[in-house]
């Protein structure tokens, strides 16, 4: 299927023939295991095993019965149309909806074969572990160098000029270095969108995270930014794997190995990212990609 083909207008909704019911009651926790399009069938170990995750936003659930494994050291991307759960399946990873009231995961998600949705798990390492860019960038109040030395200050010890070290290493790797050498203790505010979100991804990558999610990180970027950090994603999968959301199909094509397709809180199709494009093997799927819905 040509990508040009999702520039088509997004009309109407999906052919109804083709979407599957929704679980009718909500209470009834059904859980496909390990069948259906969970893992592609090549590749590289999962850092992540998302299994039988739902979601509850109070008593409305958003996310039903979602399965998916994601591979280590790869890019794998979340599309689907607005309000189906993106999102929200990404903030599960590091339990970070739990800083709202009210929000409430049930399932497993497997880091590395431990269960972060368990009980007694130490979410100030895992959030360490999991890191996280969200669409606007979310600078601090503070300098460029206080940003990138903020979480190395809060978990490791280091002296003056280690810290330091790590600050330069940190924006060397998004590129941003030459760009901000001489305005170290300048506002991150007074950085261009493009770079803050590019420091955001340095500050991030500073505590050495082993997972990083990124929900539409360049959708408030200008194209020389968004291809910025689509570089930059591109180059990151060496030391770490990541989880993008996004709503630009290309993007996805570009910088994604593996894709997952989310529509009404479900993973509809899984797969490596040709597979997904080229050759869908749902038609809602196929539907959503062509234009038809969305
Ligand atoms: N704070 C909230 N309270 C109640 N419902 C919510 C809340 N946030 C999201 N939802 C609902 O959960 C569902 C999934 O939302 P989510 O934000 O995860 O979708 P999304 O796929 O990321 O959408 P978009 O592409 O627009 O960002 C939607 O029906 C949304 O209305
Ligand atoms: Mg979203």
């Amino acid at each position: 299927m040509s990508l040009m083909r999702q520039s088509f207008g997004r009309l109407r909704g999906p052919d109804p023939d083709r979407v599957r019911p929704l679980n009718p009651n909500p209470d009834d926790h059904v859980c496909r295991g390990i069948q259906g399009t969970v893992r592609p069938d090549l590749g590289p170990p999962p850092k992540a095993r998302v299994r039988c995750l739902d979601f509850f936003y109070g008593n409305r659930q958003v996310l039903f019965d979602n399965n998916l494994e994601v591979p280590s050291n790869r890019v794998t991307a979340i599309i689907g149309p607005s309000g189906c759960g993106k999102s929200t399946h990404l903030r599960a990873y590091n339990r970070i909806f739990e800083l709202y009231p009210g929000r409430r995961a049930r399932g497993e998600i497997m880091l590395d074969g431990v269960d972060v949705l368990a009980p007694g798990v130490d979410v100030i390492d895992l959030r360490r572990r999991v890191g996280m860019i969200f669409q606007q960038p979310t600078t601090f109040p503070m300098s460029v160098f206080d940003n990138v030395a903020f979480g190395l200050r809060l978990h490791a010890s280091l002296r003056a000029d280690a810290l330091r070290f790590e600050v330069e290493q940190a924006l060397g790797s998004v590129g941003l270095w030459d760009e901000v050498r001489d305005r170290l203790n300048a506002p991150a505010a007074s950085l261009s969108g493009g770079q803050q979100q590019r420091l955001c991804v340095a500050r991030a990558l500073a505590i050495r995270p082993e997972l990083l999610l990124m929900d539409e990180p360049t959708s408030a970027i200008d194209p020389i930014g968004t291809s910025r950090i689509e570089d930059l994603i591109l180059g990151l999968k060496r030391r770490v794997t990541v989880v993008i959301v996004t709503h630009n199909l290309q993007q996805a094509a570009r910088v994604s190995d593996f894709m997952a397709f989310f529509y009404e809180g479900r993973v509809v199709e899984f797969g490596p990212t040709s597979q997904v494009f080229h050759r869908p093997s749902e038609h809602l799927t196929e539907d959503y990609l062509s234009g038809r819905f969305g």
